[in-house]
């Protein structure tokens, strides 16, 4: 086991000196599969290309859209209206960061602070700011179902609602089960326009896959990753693993990752699983994985390590509890 305080500090500045990523339009418009969460901002210019409608809900709410999310809106709507007795309704989808510190607080008044935020993202992070993040609700028996706790119970629903999605362009952004990749619990009523029939449905049909990973997966052809062979886990669990460390390395600004690997089983020792656990107390970890990393610094790095240079070895530990997903504890050499 080596332990990884030497680049504690390095880790601290990296994190914290996460820029915003510039936004990649494809012609001139939006960048349509732009990645917003925990650890992404809204891209820098944003704004600049947004066009947006405003329509009002059953509820007399005004809710600003972005125009081609809009479109693609009505005609889900339109479809699950006709084909399968559903009226969807539009709770919330643009909002300024106002709005989400607004909403912040709020939850953090009447739910406490951990609660909101795991629900709740925090300014300046949250899809909602491109207006391409939509928080449905319905109708049913002519009442609106908004609250979230009350639209929890008619999963038959959002399942009808989930099953036509992709056909529109959408997706669902926080799965079951994901909330170690997307950051956030299950929330059936947010979905995502990606303005690509092509992708959302290459999305959606494969069980379990997040934004986060389908673009890790497929925008990183510099990066090689090598899972090795394990007898303890399978490709889908260190697949898994490795998005957090995607995940948090692209917080490493000025730094490309080159290549990441599996360091093998013998990581799983009961002395690292007890470090991880000194480490993040209250977790009750019971299996470690690590990565080993190899990354390169640009000449427009600027940070305690070398610009343009190459580093090897880099080490992200992970760990998990009974039943639970990985979660990224210790980085550094
Ligand atoms: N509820 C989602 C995570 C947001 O606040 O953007
Ligand atoms: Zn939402």
């Amino acid at each position: 086991m080596k332990k990884t305080l030497s680049l504690l500090a390095l880790c601290v500045v990296l994190a914290l000196a996460t820029g915003a990523a510039v936004a990649e339009p494809s012609d001139g418009g939006l960048d349509y599969l732009a990645l917003v969460n925990k650890l992404n901002p809204l891209p820098e210019g944003w704004e600049d290309a947004l066009e947006t409608v405003h329509i009002t809900n059953s509820l007399g709410r005004d809710v600003e859209i972005e125009q081609r999310a809009y479109d693609a809106y009505v005609a889900l709507a339109a479809d699950l209206e006709e084909n399968d007795g559903i009226h969807l309704e539009l709770d919330s989808a643009r909002r300024s960061i106002a709005e989400q510190q607004d909403i912040m607080d709020r939850f953090i008044a009447k739910y406490g602070a951990d609660y909101a935020a795991k629900t709740v993202a925090t300014p300046g992070f949250s899809e909602h700011h491109t207006g391409l993040a939509l928080d449905l609700y319905f109708r049913l028996d002519g009442k609106d179902v908004y609250h979230n706790e009350d639209m929890m119970q008619y999963p038959e629903i959002w399942e009808k609602i989930h099953a036509k999605l992709a056909d529109y362009g959408f997706i669902l952004r926080y799965l079951e089960g994901k909330e170690h990749i997307t950051g956030y619990g299950y929330e059936p009523w947010h979905i995502r326009y990606v303005d690509s029939v092509e992708i959302a449905r290459e999305i959606m049909s494969q069980p379990g896959m997040t934004l986060e990973v389908w673009l890790g997966a497929v925008n990183d052809p510099g990066l090689t990753v090598d899972y090795g062979a394990s007898e303890l886990y399978g490709e889908a669990e260190l697949e898994e693993a490795a998005v957090q460390v995607k995940c948090k390395f692209a917080s490493f600004d000025g730094c490309e990752l080159r290549a990441l690997r599996y360091a093998g089983d013998e990581a799983n020792s009961a002395e690292n699983v007890k470090w991880l656990n000194d480490l993040d107390e209250g977790k009750n970890y019971v299996q470690v994985v690590e990565f080993l990393s190899d990354f390169h610094t640009t000449a427009a790095y600027s940070g305690v390590l070398e610009p343009d240079s190459e580093y090897a070895d880099y080490q992200w530990w992970l760990a998990r509890a009974e039943g639970g997903g990985w979660q990224l504890v210790s980085w550094g050499y």
